[in-house]
């Protein structure tokens, strides 16, 4: 129970777009009303990633202390807990957003992609070395799909390394791209020119963490020093 806190800065970020929230999904209203008597949400939403048996016997712990939880219940949030705060969640886009999650999954990536990126940064994404960075086996990019949706978003200025050229020159912030588009482009990025850099565990990214992520706003300058930290954690 005790070495579970082990955030890397890429659930950070990725935790951005849940803190405070639970996943929608049977069970989640139990786990509200019952799993915030002692505390905020943030301790189940930190631990996301736990296993069943983890989570059983997180919440048998939770029992001990006193929390009033029936045998049934247990079953429902162990459930919960496991399904969506568990090794391996469903999407984000099922249950409530249903409807928004089709829009976004109708954004072609290769196409918005081609249309906003493939100008600098070539067709498939090779870069042009000394001017654009290469998109296409760039390890930086698959430490965290929070990084190139920031570049995207708010632009990037100054002095990096990229497939052994260096660059020191500017991108544009392209933030007048929406959520759901600048999340297919990133996926695509990560999928198609990236595959074989992904973790296993790789989760395509949402529009509602491209939402989060805006709010940041950051400058281009900040986004390089992002970059730094990134490539500074293993
Ligand atoms: C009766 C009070 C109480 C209730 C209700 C409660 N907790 Fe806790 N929880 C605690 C205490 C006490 C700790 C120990 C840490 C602390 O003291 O801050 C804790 C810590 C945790 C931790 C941190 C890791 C750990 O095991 O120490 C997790 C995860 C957690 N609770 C999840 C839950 C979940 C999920 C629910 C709902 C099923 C829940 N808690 C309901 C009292 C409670
Ligand atoms: C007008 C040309 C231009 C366009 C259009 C453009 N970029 Fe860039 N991009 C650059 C330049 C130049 C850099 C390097 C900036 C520097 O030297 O600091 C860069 C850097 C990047 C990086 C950082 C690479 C690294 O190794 O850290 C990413 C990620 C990126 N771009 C993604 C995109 C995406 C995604 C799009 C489309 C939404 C896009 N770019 C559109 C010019 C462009």
């Amino acid at each position: 129970m005790t070495n579970r806190i082990l955030l890397t800065l890429a659930l950070l970020l990725a935790g951005l777009a849940l803190a405070g929230e639970l996943p929608a999904g049977p069970g989640a209203e139990l786990v509200f009303a019952k799993c915030q008597i002692c505390h905020d949400l943030t301790y189940p939403l930190q631990n996301a990633g736990l296993s069943e048996d983890e989570w059983a016997s997180t919440v048998d712990d939770m029992i001990d202390y006193g929390a009033p939880i029936d045998e049934e219940e247990r079953s429902v949030i162990v459930e919960y807990l496991a399904t969506y705060l568990g090794p391996n969640p469903p999407p984000a886009e099922e249950g409530a957003e249903g409807g928004k999650a089709a829009a976004e999954s109708n954004v072609d990536g290769a196409a918005a992609y081609a249309a906003n990126c493939a100008g600098c940064h070539q067709a498939a994404g090779q870069g042009v070395p000394g001017a654009f960075p290469p998109l296409k086996k760039n390890p930086v990019l698959a430490k965290d799909a929070s990084y190139p949706a920031l570049v995207a978003l708010f632009g990037l200025q100054g002095k990096l390394e990229a497939g052994g050229a260096t660059y020191n020159s500017a991108m544009p912030p392209l933030g007048q791209l929406d959520d759901a588009t600048i999340a297919a482009i990133v996926n695509h990025v990560l999928q198609t020119f990236n595959e074989d850099l992904l973790p296993k565990d790789f989760k395509p990214l949402d529009a509602a963490t491209v939402a989060e992520l805006r709010k940041q706003a950051l400058n281009p300058q900040q986004v390089l020093e992002l970059r730094a930290k990134l490539l500074d954690s293993k």
